[in-house]
């Protein structure tokens, strides 16, 4: 089965939530109920909690990562944070073209590929999201849209630089609402991905990519969704804030 072929990555999107002392509660419940864990399992934290995470997290099996990184080395873009930033405290993981970000802060593909190039330049591995909006999907036009979000935000990246990246989907109807895509419609649009992956690299590439889905997962529909072919984890927002239903997602991936 081609799942082998590729890790499987369960990630918490904490967005802008927990302050340093919420933090510390949060970590310290998670790592003993994640430690036997045999999916990689990363935490997404903001920018401020990063050094509390990274040194709570120094000796166990939770990566940490951050939500965004500007493009740029260094210079006037104030309130940004360079890649080379984020490496000097120890992140490892880099979440970039969160929905969240193209909706409010004018995110585009084209400046998610700009922030993934400065983030491999730095050594930062990367969580790439890409998802269709309602009306896209109810104008029939999600594969039009993913295809674009995932060639433009991956241009001029080379087929080696694809082991460090990972690729979340997350249809924009299902962030936060709820709503989850059936684990059917998730794993077409997950497939759909791999295959525009295989077109722009070969398919020995993309079998190995990672390619999660994100949206409304949580401890109770991880299981069916993890089950699919090609689910190859999942970006968790809501339910990563709660430590028991995070673990039951990490430990839903067998
Ligand atoms: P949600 O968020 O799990 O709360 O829907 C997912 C995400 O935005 O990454």
């Amino acid at each position: 089965m081609n799942k082998n072929l590729r890790k499987t990555v369960i990630a918490g999107n904490w967005k802008m939530n927990n302050t340093r002392i919420e933090t510390k509660k949060l970590i310290s419940e998670l790592i003993p109920l994640v430690k036997d864990a045999s999916c990689e399992v990363i935490i997404g934290v903001p920018f401020t909690n990063l050094e509390t995470a990274i040194e709570m997290t120094k000796d166990t099996n939770i990566k940490v990562a951050a939500q965004n990184c500007h493009w740029a080395s260094s210079g006037a873009f104030t309130g940004e944070i360079s890649a080379a930033m984020l490496k000097e405290l120890g992140v490892e993981y880099v979440i970039l073209g969160h929905s969240e970000r193209r909706q409010y802060f004018g995110e585009t593909s084209l400046t998610v590929n700009q922030r993934l190039r400065a983030a491999l330049d730095n050594n930062l591995k990367v969580i790439m999201c890409v998802g269709e909006s309602l009306s896209d999907r109810e104008s029939g036009i999600t594969q039009n849209v993913v295809a674009i979000q995932t060639k433009i935000g991956l241009s001029n990246i080379t087929k080696q630089e694809m082991k460090d990246i990972i690729i979340a989907y997350e249809p924009v109807w299902a962030i936060g609402t709820g709503k989850t895509a059936t684990s059917d419609q998730a794993n077409e649009v997950n497939k759909y991905i791999r295959e525009v992956i295989a077109s722009i690299f070969d398919k020995e590439t993309a079998d190995k990519t990672t390619i999660q889905y994100g949206g409304s997962m949580n401890a109770k529909n991880a299981d069916e969704l993890l089950s699919k072919e090609d689910i190859d984890g999942g970006l968790i927002g809501g339910a990563s804030l709660k430590s028991e239903d995070f673990s039951k997602i990490v430990f839903a991936t067998k």
